[in-house]
């Protein structure tokens, strides 16, 4: 499959120290093209001798060509990486298409951002800087911004491009070296990442990439006492798995864990300009989206427009096979569509399927698919309403008072993203104060969406801040210099 693309990597091996090896224990692991089942190709199983090969490898990056160069030299090669990604962008869609599920489109959107990140974190380089501070006589003060030295990055397989790139580029901006562990589902676009930067001339060892289980690879990256910071994107269970061997390390760590978003609709919503909004922010990528604004709250008065109109457009939405490039793409595996299809066998009480799209004719046997549904009448505190679904449903919850907007807004354990539909200017500004999450969208909702904003959770959804300038200062440690001179 990769030979039907201009890249030659093997994805049988590691990328450590600027060379494809093999894993040190000679294991692989078969990656399943979620369209159909199949086994598209045997990637490495790396464990913790590839892990503590691949941190030696950055940590001497620290101490060569990569450490030495300027943040000007750094930001040239990350804005070449950009270029290079720009030119390959129907190349990596297709690689996701079969590694992820992902239709070509969303593919094609996500090496777009993969570019703008490092087109961002590029021209970001050499225009960070320190500050100086009045202080006594006699003294002059200054901070200096300096890489922690080598960031452990563990991302997952539903966003690998866009992860990566907002986490890795924004560590090497800085002058970290980086190791990387993608996830296992999917890792073919990190690999294709590595062959791009090499390219582009980033010098070996300033990023690694290993594969391999999360519980062996991605356990043993984030206990390496020589990592200095760790950023996970992921599930809650391991992301604070993760902080504890962070803290037994002392080392900061950025957490990325998901939520469950709300959008609140209001009675003077213009409902037309939200609806597909409403739409895209539970169905894209499969709904299988951190930042997914699948909880919709709509207040009594526009509850029935919205829930029809809603239900008329879920009801048109297509899934099949990525390469057909349809809506929507399957789930990314077997036990992901059973995690979906467990959470529709829990409706009870109000709770009703209000409206289901269709499976193309003819998509795979072997498939993960699950059409898009729409639950109407769903309780503030319902299951469905509470957990992070990670696929294709959208819950419609009814509400009659801003106050109980509000509540039911922050009434879960998590806080990323939320979604405010109101021409009210006191309100937009009220609510979105109020509101608990670490990005509030005022009649838009860009689930993901920005390069430029940052972005991370409160609460369960996790701690740090990525993308934008903001990331920068978590992948860089402040020095403060006091100088005597008389
Ligand atoms: P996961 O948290 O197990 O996997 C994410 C990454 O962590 C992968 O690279 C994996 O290899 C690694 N990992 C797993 N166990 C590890 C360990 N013990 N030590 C270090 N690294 C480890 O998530 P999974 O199993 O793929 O999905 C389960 C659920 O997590 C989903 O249904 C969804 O609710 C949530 N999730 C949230 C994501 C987000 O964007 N915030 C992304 C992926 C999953
Ligand atoms: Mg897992």
């Amino acid at each position: 499959m990769i030979h039907e693309t201009a890249f030659s990597f093997d994805p049988g091996r590691v990328f450590i120290g600027g060379k494809w090896q093999a894993p040190a224990n000679g294991r692989h692991l078969d990656l399943i093209n979620p369209s159909d089942g199949s086994i598209i190709c045997e990637i490495a199983a790396g464990d913790e001798t590839d892990i503590g090969l691949a941190v030696a490898s950055a940590r001497a990056a620290l101490d060569g060509e990569w450490g030495r160069m300027t943040a000007m030299e750094r930001g040239r090669i990350l804005t070449k990486i950009g270029q290079l990604v720009l030119d390959r962008v129907d190349d990596l869609a297709l690689l996701e298409a079969n590694d992820v599920g992902k239709p070509i489109k969303q593919g094609r959107n996500d090496a777009i951002a993969l570019a703008r990140y490092l087109e961002f974190y590029g021209g970001a380089a050499d225009k960070i800087h320190g500050e100086t501070i009045p202080y006594q006589n006699g003294y002059t003060v200054y901070t200096l911004r300096e890489p922690h030295g080598v960031t452990g990055h563990i991302i997952p397989w539903n966003y690998p491009m866009q992860i990566l790139g907002r986490s890795v580029g924004a560590a090497l901006c800085m002058g970290n070296a980086a190791v990387l562990k993608p996830a296992e589902e999917a890792c073919l676009t990190a690999l294709a990442f590595a062959e791009i930067a090499a390219e582009a001339g980033l010098p070996e060892g300033a990023l690694n990439v290993v594969p391999g289980l999360g519980e062996t690879a991605g356990a043993a990256l984030a206990a390496h006492p020589g990592v200095n910071h760790v950023s996970f994107t992921g599930s809650v269970g391991v992301g604070a798995m993760i902080q504890s061997f962070a803290a037994q390390n002392i080392v900061p760590v950025t957490l990325e864990l998901g939520g469950k978003s709300p959008q609140l609709v209001f009675d003077d919503a213009d409902v037309d300009a939200a609806l597909p909004f409403l739409v895209n922010a539970g169905i894209q990528n499969a709904g299988q989206t951190c930042s997914a604004g699948s909880r919709i709250l709509v207040q009594a008065g526009v509850y029935d427009q919205v829930l029809e109109k809603m239900s008329a457009a879920i009801a048109k939405l297509r899934t099949g096979p990525a390469v057909a490039d349809l809506d929507v793409g399957p789930l990314i595996s077997e036990r992901q569509k059973a995690i979906v299809e467990g959470f529709l066998g829990q409706l009870e009480g109000s709770a009703f399927i209000a409206a289901q799209g269709q499976l193309a004719e003819n998509v795979p046997i072997g498939g993960y698919y699950v059409p898009p549904t729409l639950v109407a009448g769903v309780e503030a505190k319902h299951v469905l309403a509470q957990q992070e679904i990670f696929g294709p449903v959208q819950v419609v919850i009814r509400f009659e008072t801003e106050d109980e907007a509000v509540a039911t807004a922050n009434g879960t354990e998590y806080g990323l993203v939320a979604g405010l539909w109101t021409e009210n200017g006191s309100r937009q500004m009220r609510l979105a104060k109020k509101l608990k999450a670490g990005q509030v969208f005022v009649n838009n909702y860009g689930a993901g969406g920005g390069v430029e904003l940052p972005f991370g959770g409160v609460g369960k959804s996790g701690h740090g801040r990525e993308k934008g300038f903001e990331a920068l200062y978590g992948f860089s440690v402040l020095k403060t210099v006091a100088v005597r001179h008389g």
